[in-house]
């Protein structure tokens, strides 16, 4: 006996998927339709397929035309999935108001999918009540490298990394502090110990010759790139395209550092890292959060939530200024996330210096 609908369309509900905007090209022009059925088929050759109703008007579309192109949508395209789903009422024209571009086979992708796929279509397959249709791959591309948007349980969402199982730190500490051997042991990078080539991208001398990034990976050496003002809301673009840069370039690490001036909110950090971290790999994301008060814990945990595990901390009685490092250490304590030392180390030795500047 088959299973009842309502049961079938909750378990359905339960399977998470990417969200793409499939759309084809015909006489009367072009139409287009959101779905979530997408699936890669074969590598060699490239195919994919979409499953189509058939009671749509886009399956006699796609069917006629021969064609398709699919456009996945990024985090912030809800708005677009909701259109192409014949959610908005009001609107006559799905096409309008946003940028497309004309693949090879003449059928619409947007101009800001995460990425587009080129479609012959090579078998359409009954499936039901719905039609599977397999494409020959052939052209594809990557426009807005980011975080995809997702739908679960009828409803739209993002990616939420789970926590880190441990964090990784990179500390300044005042010289021949006995902490820093403390930190070495437990796995801890002590800045003044170097070791690492460090650069800013961005200065007057822009990023550093691509060899040189090679010799210092094959000399054994952490390669990082720092971005300055990561977090600023009008350097967004640049910031993110900067990091895949750094990324091409073979740098180990991205940092991104707050401004020293301006606190990031932690929104902006969420809307940053969530796409850094995308286009930063297969190199890890660093964050040096700047303020050395809550709001900085709060952007702390954010990151964390984010998929950074790497963080640049200060230790007590450190001329350097930033997030203290036992600050993070509590945090990652009370979230069970593991860390090179205990809290109470630093704990200690922030009060033995107080006691002797007493
Ligand atoms: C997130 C989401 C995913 C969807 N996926 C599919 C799908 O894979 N196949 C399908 O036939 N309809 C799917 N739909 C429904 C179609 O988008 C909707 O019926 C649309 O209006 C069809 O366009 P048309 O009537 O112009 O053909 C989906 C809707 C949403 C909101």
């Amino acid at each position: 006996m088959p299973v009842d609908s309502t049961t079938f369309r909750s378990v359905l509900g339960q399977w998470p998927s990417g969200v793409c905007v499939v759309t084809t090209a015909g006489p009367h022009g072009a139409h287009g339709m959101t779905a979530s059925s997408f699936s890669s088929v074969s590598l060699d050759p490239p195919m994919v397929s979409v499953c189509l109703g058939n009671h749509l008007p886009s399956r006699s579309l796609l069917e006629a035309a021969g064609r398709f192109a699919i456009s996945f949508l990024g985090k912030d395209q809800a708005h677009i999935g909701r259109r192409f789903a014949g959610q908005d009422r009001d609107i006559t024209d799905r096409f309008a108001g946003f940028d497309w571009v004309t693949t090879p086979n003449g059928c619409p992708v947007l101009a800001d999918a995460v990425a587009w796929l080129d479609c012959r279509i090579a078998y359409a397959y009954p499936g039901g009540d719905h039609t599977i249709f397999v494409g020959e791959v052939t052209e594809a591309a990557t426009p807005r490298v980011g975080a995809p948007l997702l739908f679960h349980s009828r409803n739209w969402g993002q990616l939420a990394d789970p926590l880190p199982e441990g964090i990784h730190l990179a500390v300044d500490v005042p010289a021949g502090d006995p902490l820093a051997d403390t930190l070495r042991r437990g796995g801890a990078r002590v800045r003044a110990d170097g070791g690492c080539f460090e650069f800013p991208a961005g200065g007057p001398d822009g990023l550093p010759h691509p060899e040189r990034i090679i010799a210092a990976r094959q000399a054994g050496t952490t390669v990082i790139g720092y971005v300055p003002d990561a977090f600023d809301p009008s350097r967004e673009d640049e910031v993110l395209a900067t990091a895949g840069a750094l990324s091409a370039l073979g740098c180990d690490e991205i940092g991104l550092l707050e401004s020293e001036t301006v606190p990031a909110s932690p929104l902006q950090v969420r809307r940053v890292l969530q796409d850094a971290v995308v286009r930063a790999r297969p190199a890890a994301l660093r964050v040096r959060l700047a303020g050395n008060n809550r709001l900085a814990l709060v952007n702390a945990l954010v990151a964390m939530k984010s998929g950074v595990s790497c963080f640049d901390v200060v230790a007590p009685g450190s001329p350097a200024s930033g997030l203290p490092l036992g600050d993070l250490l509590h945090l990652s304590r009370q979230l069970e996330v593991g860390a090179p030392i205990g809290a109470a180390d630093v704990a200690d030795r922030a009060s033995d210096l107080a006691q002797l500047r007493e």
